[in-house]
């Protein structure tokens, strides 16, 4: 029962808790026995005590089934301010309206906890539902009971995630204040790390990036400078062969048309001449002489569409959007990859079925999409060298190691370009990660887990296109480039 400086009054009017003139007189009653009013309070909305103008406010959550603890708590706090924000009140009558009023607050900063509500251990069980099954760690949680025994302190405060366990007939008026201030201190602060936690997160994620497309634009960068420097090498050389090997036919020719010519004029040639003709199988190199010239024509002509497609590839430096033909960009890329297809000790031939479309230029940025044909080409031959899985992608059956491209167009607008191997494919778990920047699966040393990340910034965010693989243990992968054809105009 209330004692003499803790006399309630009923009057809406009157404080119902005269304070003692040093204002700090006890505040709550002991519950045993003490009667709720018949106050009208429904406990589901804010309490009109808030700023009127919209303001930042300290949400606080008192949660008690005597009405007397809920007016006696407003007296207490109303003109409480903290950072110069005010407090506004949200009022629960039971455990079950806290979890509503919890959950659709979550921005709550503090709540005033009663044990003992509709069950002896409401309040607690409240306590598990907002730590584990909210997963608010947030709000500061004062357990206010009345009835020490339903809750003891010593095993509450380590059985349940409460920030502090007050007995109602100890908290004064100023004690209350007290706690509730520096329970929102705390709020404040854990607000502000978790402010700066995610600030950091983003940085971190920023700065991530940022390396991911500095490390591979320099190692795109520098094997395209190779590739430009070696291809300028060759051409030099190889327009000398090219360009003289027609004229050296044409003399050739000449020759032998002069030596027929004496033949034919002189059939009886002198002995010496008869034994050289002999010692160098004359007939026989009249024959194989064009033969041997067709196969230089082409030799020279097939170094010559190298070195056009290593000048095509390194075209890093081209930064604006042109019209591109993508079956040169990957044509370029497989010739590049030559070497890797061929067999050797580990695996055969990897064969390459090309099955293009008819597709018009399309406007990109062709050496960042040469980086990408790259990047997948050359994982599909990683995969290929490790093993040959089912080909589960598609239909068909091929035994060996083979890498298949697609390319079409989609509704006029979009090119489609699928590149699939017959490798042993990924697992579920993986397959989730590949884009992940610096994941890799591959020994240290042999991949930076970069290829897929900036694949995908350069398909997605450069050219505003989606970059997607599908793949299963066994059962081969299939990446699709999915380009937006769009005018320059
Ligand atoms: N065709 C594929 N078959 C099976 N796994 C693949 C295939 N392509 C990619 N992966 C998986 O995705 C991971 C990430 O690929 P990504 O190209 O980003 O990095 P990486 O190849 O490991 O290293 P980097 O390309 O930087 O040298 C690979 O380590 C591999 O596990
Ligand atoms: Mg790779």
């Amino acid at each position: 029962m209330p004692s003499e400086n803790q006399r309630v009054s009923n009057s809406a009017t009157d404080a119902f808790f005269v304070f003692a003139d040093n204002d700090d007189t006890f505040m709550f009653a002991d519950e045993n026995g003490e009667e709720p009013t018949n106050e009208d309070n429904s406990g589901s909305q804010a309490v009109p005590n808030s700023p009127p103008t919209p303001v930042a406010v300290w949400k606080v959550l008192i949660v008690d089934d005597d009405v007397l603890i809920h007016r006696a708590t407003i007296l207490a706090l109303e003109d409480c301010t903290f950072e110069s924000k005010r407090l506004t009140f949200l009022h629960a009558h039971s455990g079950a309206q806290a979890k509503y009023l919890i959950q659709t607050h979550p921005d709550t900063a503090l709540i005033l906890l009663d044990v003992v509500m509709e069950t002896d251990d409401a309040g607690l069980q409240l306590v598990q539902y907002i730590r584990a099954e909210l997963h608010n760690y947030h709000v500061r949680i004062i357990l206010r009971t009345g009835q020490p025994g339903e809750a003891p302190e010593a095993s509450v405060i380590l059985d349940y995630d409460i920030n502090d366990y007050r007995l109602k007939t100890e908290l004064t008026r100023q004690k209350l204040i007290t706690v509730v201030i520096s329970s929102l201190r705390s709020y404040g602060n854990i607000l502000t790390i978790e402010n700066r936690n995610s600030e950091l997160t983003l940085a971190l994620d920023y700065l991530q990036q940022t390396q991911t497309q500095l490390i591979q634009a320099e190692k795109m960068s520098s094997l395209g400078q190779m590739v430009a420097g070696v291809a300028h090498e060759i051409n030099n050389p190889i327009n000398f062969i090219y360009g003289n090997l027609f004229h050296t036919e044409t003399y050739v020719q000449g020759l032998l048309k002069l030596i027929k010519t004496y033949q034919e004029h002189y059939p009886t040639p002198v002995q010496a001449i008869q034994t050289t003709a002999e010692s160098i199988d004359f007939p026989f190199l009249m024959e194989d002489l064009p033969k041997l010239f067709d196969s230089m024509q082409a030799g020279s002509n097939r170094i010559k569409h190298i070195v056009e497609s290593l000048r095509n590839f390194s075209r890093l430096d081209e930064a604006e959007i042109k019209p591109v033909d993508i079956h040169s960009g990957i044509d370029s890329t497989l010739l590049i990859l030559q070497h890797r297809l061929q067999a050797n000790g580990q695996h055969p031939e990897i064969a390459v079925i090309k099955e293009y479309g008819q597709l018009p230029l399309v406007n990109c940025y062709v050496g960042a999409l040469n980086q990408v044909f790259m990047n997948i080409l050359s994982n599909a031959i990683d995969a290929l060298e490790i093993g040959t899985g089912d080909w589960g992608i598609t239909s068909e059956t091929f035994s060996l190691p083979t890498i298949r491209i697609r390319t079409e167009i989609q509704n006029a607008n979009r090119v489609l370009i699928r590149i699939a191997d017959n490798g042993l494919g990924m697992s579920e778990s993986i397959l989730k990660r590949i884009f992940n920047p610096f994941f890799t699966t591959k020994p240290v040393g042999s991949g930076t887990g970069l290829g897929l990340s900036i694949s995908y910034s350069i398909v997605v965010k450069q050219h505003g296109g989606n970059l997607t693989c599908s793949s299963a243990p066994g059962k081969g992968t299939e990446f699709v480039i999915d380009i937006f054809i769009w005018s320059l105009d």
